[in-house]
């Protein structure tokens, strides 16, 4: 039965019911004939961490089957009763029916003919009436079986504890089933009942540890009823499938059911020991329904009947166990890292992961049919290098990149304690946080001449601009606890001289309290397109973890997302152009440049001009203020981006470029007001430089508008003002038909119209319904309503870059063209006014608002 206790939204913690603690009112009768012998084995004699078990060891483990298959455990009680979880037979609040389950007896092994079993069918499913959710408690369930069970070595009862009987902490139980051995993955054929030896942990020292924020901040109330068996460092637990079956501990030479299979969060988790239904507890409630049938079910007197004595001393120590893997003594002296040797060929970089298991790109081994005895694995701190015993390959090793991986295993297991220790890997709910610090770290054959101080620091980005800039149009940005399709770190050589790294290959490692995850490998090659996406590591550790049984899945350790958490929730992507992204601009992302396509034009020393980048070799400007007027030298003209304002990036992400050519529109007679600057070479998409989207004509419909400048021409911190674009009849109408056609008009809104100065030309900017940032047009020279549209300049805008991001036509344009020249009769002197052009708004219902 798979339950997904994992769900980032649920909440975990209840309180206790009041006076569900008082005892109930059983009287157990006192001298009660054992009517049937119980939790004796014939003599002779996975859940995780677990083992097979010997045939007929556990002769009460039943199999619950539904639809065909296994679906959860039970334990025989007696001849015609199973006792097992109610969470297997309730869906969505109602019982299922008894008809579809079958119970199979005296079962070793659930592959093939059921040699020795018998199989029974269900006449009938008690739950307690309680029961809603195994997080509630009451989790358990009675069976009657249509005939009774045919006792044998191999079907024997297991006895059942009175209310009063105390199970000692720390006691070591056994729990059995057939599920998974480790979460998401099934016991593999054939299918043997698995048995993992379990240590019952008192109700103060299980509260202790659930009550550490786990996984997504969740935490549990235990309530009276439940029962914890486990081990603070995890990795040996019941798993899903197990639920119903029995949690036994041995006394006076007997097996007395403890608990039931009930929950856990995961499987093996540190600090998440499973949870069981405390089977005592329940005495009334099951000799209530069972009595009658004969023979009852089997409550022995106990051995040495320990007196209902002490509570749960309350003192229990509070242990909560840390992570062992991802520890390095100090960044960059990684004591995961492995040389894996192949005779002929460079040495491969890997990760120890576990004890025995390296992990590596599958690419170093092109030829897995090589002798691996001729193999070596250097490790940190092993005077010997390892030997290889096995090569094991991920199966779309060859065609997917994200899949680039194949595990090896050691001949011998390392102490993981003495020198070498293993890497952290991400369960696949794991949420890296945008901002986290991560470095790069070799992997694979890297390139050549890295040099020793191959170590990049490096500061993961939001998920928003890497999926978008990467992503398919309109696609959601992934929710936390969603595995990410990629992760994209930013470091600082990536701007630097403008290399690629083409090929070389990198490891991904971010930290998290102090703890190294193995976040991502190196993605395929993605051009220079920055930030460079890699493949995150936590949609393969199922894989991971089922080759090596027992690597280091290791939980989420730092929740603190903040805002970015909540607002991944309503992101999607803008669409993307022809050729590819263009302006993207993540809303109040902690890291990122808040506006990636302004530049700064620097003219020959001293003007500072705005410039919007438009490509990735091209900036637009307003020619008024590159180029002077009468003017008949081209100036010497620097561009720099990434740097308006304080740039908010782990490090400064400053792109500059020199100016090369400028081009203008040829225009009739006229000067024209748009110049479009060509840099000395092209700048590579990033956080810090990514172009901004045109658009074909008018103004996009349901766009909010803002001038974008800056104060003051010193400290160009940039600041935006919020506008309306008036229509363009309104626009003639208040300028008194003077203007140039193609003339942008704005009002603004209140109090806004002295944010930004106007000697470096502002350019006007609209934010689109689907989230695109669109340029709109550049101010006219010395003016603060009037701006320079670049839709009618279209054509020569995509002649001469090429590569610009015209977004597609959407329909008819905003504005009807021709609109006439019906100015109202007082608005002739208007002009420029903006309390008259405010009454205007009122009348004129084509505006767009800021
Ligand atoms: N609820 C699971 C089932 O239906 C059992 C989960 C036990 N989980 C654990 N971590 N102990 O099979």
């Amino acid at each position: 039965m798979s339950l997904h206790l994992l769900l980032p939204l649920a909440i975990l913690a209840f309180q206790p019911r009041p006076g569900a603690f008082e005892d109930s009112t059983l009287s157990p009768t006192q001298e009660e004939p054992e009517d049937l012998d119980c939790g004796r084995p014939a003599p002779s004699a996975r859940i995780v961490g677990g083992s097979d078990a010997q045939p007929l060891s556990w002769p009460w483990q039943v199999s619950l089957h539904h639809g065909g298959g296994h679906i959860c455990g039970g334990s025989l009680i007696a001849p015609s009763w199973i006792l097992s979880a109610a969470h297997c037979f309730v869906t969505n609040g109602s019982l299922e029916p008894a008809a579809e389950w079958t119970a199979v007896l005296g079962v070793h092994s659930q592959d093939g003919p059921l040699e020795g079993a018998h199989v029974r069918a269900v006449a009938a499913i008690l739950v307690p009436p309680n029961y809603s959710r195994v997080e509630l408690g009451d989790d358990l369930a009675l069976l009657r079986l249509a005939s009774p069970a045919r006792l044998s070595p191999a079907v024997r009862p297991v006895c059942l504890p009175r209310a009063s009987h105390r199970f000692v902490h720390g006691t070591a139980c056994w729990a059995t089933g057939w599920g998974d051995v480790q979460e998401a993955d099934p016991l593999p054929l054939p299918w043997v009942l698995q048995e993992v030896e379990l240590r019952l942990l008192g109700e103060a020292a299980c509260q202790c540890l659930y009550s550490r924020r786990g996984p997504f901040n969740l935490t549990l109330q235990l309530l009276p009823g439940m029962l914890c068996a486990g081990y603070p460092e995890g990795r040996r637990d019941t798993c899903q499938g197990d639920s119903g079956g029995p949690l036994v501990c041995e006394e006076g030479g007997r097996w007395f059911q403890a608990g039931i299979t009930s929950f856990g969060f995961g499987c093996g988790r540190r600090n998440r020991p499973g949870v069981f239904t405390a089977v005592a507890r329940y005495e009334a409630w099951i000799r209530e329904h069972v009595s009658g049938s004969q023979p009852g079910p089997a409550f022995p007197k106990q051995p040495q009947e320990p007196q209902p004595g002490p509570r749960e001393p309350q003192e229990e120590n509070c242990t909560i166990a840390l992570p062992t893997c991802g520890k390095a003594p100090q960044p960059g002296a990684w004591p995961w890292e492995a040389q894996v040797m192949v005779p002929g060929s460079r040495p491969c970089h890997g990760a120890l992961v576990s004890e025995s298991w390296v992990l590596a790109p599958a690419s170093c081994f092109p030829d897995p049919s090589r002798e691996l005895d001729a193999w070596r694995v250097r490790l940190p701190a092993r005077a010997r290098a390892e030997r290889v015993a096995r090569l094991v390959r991920h199966e779309n090793a060859s065609w997917d990149a994200a899949a680039d991986l194949a595990l090896l295993q050691l001949r011998a297991p390392v102490n993981l304690s003495a020198g070498p220790r293993a890497v952290c890997l991400p369960h696949p709910d794991h949420y890296f946080l945008p901002g986290s610090r991560c470095r790069l770290a070799r992997w694979g054959r890297g390139g050549p001449a890295q040099g020793p101080g191959t170590q990049l620091e490096a500061q993961l980005l939001s998920g928003w601009w890497c999926h978008c800039l990467y992503g398919h149009q309109g696609a959601s940005v992934p929710l936390p606890g969603d595995p990410p399709h990629m992760l994209c770190p930013a470091y600082q050589e990536e701007e630097e001289a403008g290399r690629c790294w083409n090929d070389s290959s990198w490891s991904l490692v971010c930290r998290e309290e102090g703890t190294w995850f193995l976040a991502a490998i190196t993605d395929s090659f993605n051009g220079c397109l920055r930030p460079r996406a890699f493949s995150p590591l936590q949609t393969q550790g199922p894989w991971i973890s089922h080759v090596t049984r027992g690597a280091y899945l290791e939980d989420q350790l730092a929740w603190d997302w903040g805002p970015e958490g909540e607002e991944t929730k309503t992101q999607t992507c803008p669409p993307r152009t022809l050729h590819g992204a263009c302006g993207l601009r993540p809303e109040a992302a902690p890291t990122g440049v808040l506006w990636p396509w302004l530049a700064e034009v620097h003219v020959a020393g001293d003007q500072v001009c705005t410039g919007i980048l438009v490509a990735p070799g091209w900036v637009l400007a307003a020619t008024h203020c590159v180029l002077r007027l009468g003017s008949t030298t081209v100036p010497y003209i620097e561009v720099y981006l990434g740097r308006a304002g304080a740039s908010p990036l782990p490090h400064s992400h400053q792109v500059s470029r020199s100016v090369i050519s400028i081009r203008l529109p040829r225009h009739l007679g006229l000067r024209p007001p748009l110049a479009l600057l060509e840099l000395s070479s092209p700048v590579e998409p990033s956080p810090s430089a990514l172009p901004i989207c045109l658009h074909p004509r008018g103004v996009p419909p349901g766009s909010s508008c803002w001038v974008l400048g800056w104060k003051d021409s010193q400290n160009r911190v940039p600041v935006a003002a919020t506008v309306s674009i008036l229509t363009p009849q309104l626009c003639h109408c208040l300028n008194q038909d003077i203007l140039p056609p193609g003339t942008l008009c704005v009002l603004y809104a209140q109090e806004q119209e002295d944010r930004c100065e106007v000697a470096s030309a502002p350019p006007l900017l609209c934010q689109t319904e689907r989230g695109s940032w669109v340029l709109m047009g550049m101010a006219v020279q010395g003016s603060r309503e009037l701006f320079a549209a670049l839709g009618p300049e279209e054509a020569w805008i995509s002649q001469t870059v090429g590569n610009v991001h015209f977004l597609p036509h959407t329909g008819a344009p905003y504005w009807s063209q021709g609109s006439g020249n019906l100015c109202p009769p007082d608005m002739a002197g208007a002009s420029g006014s903006a309390p008259a052009a405010a009454l205007f708004l009122l009348l004129l219902p084509p505006l767009i608002q800021g």
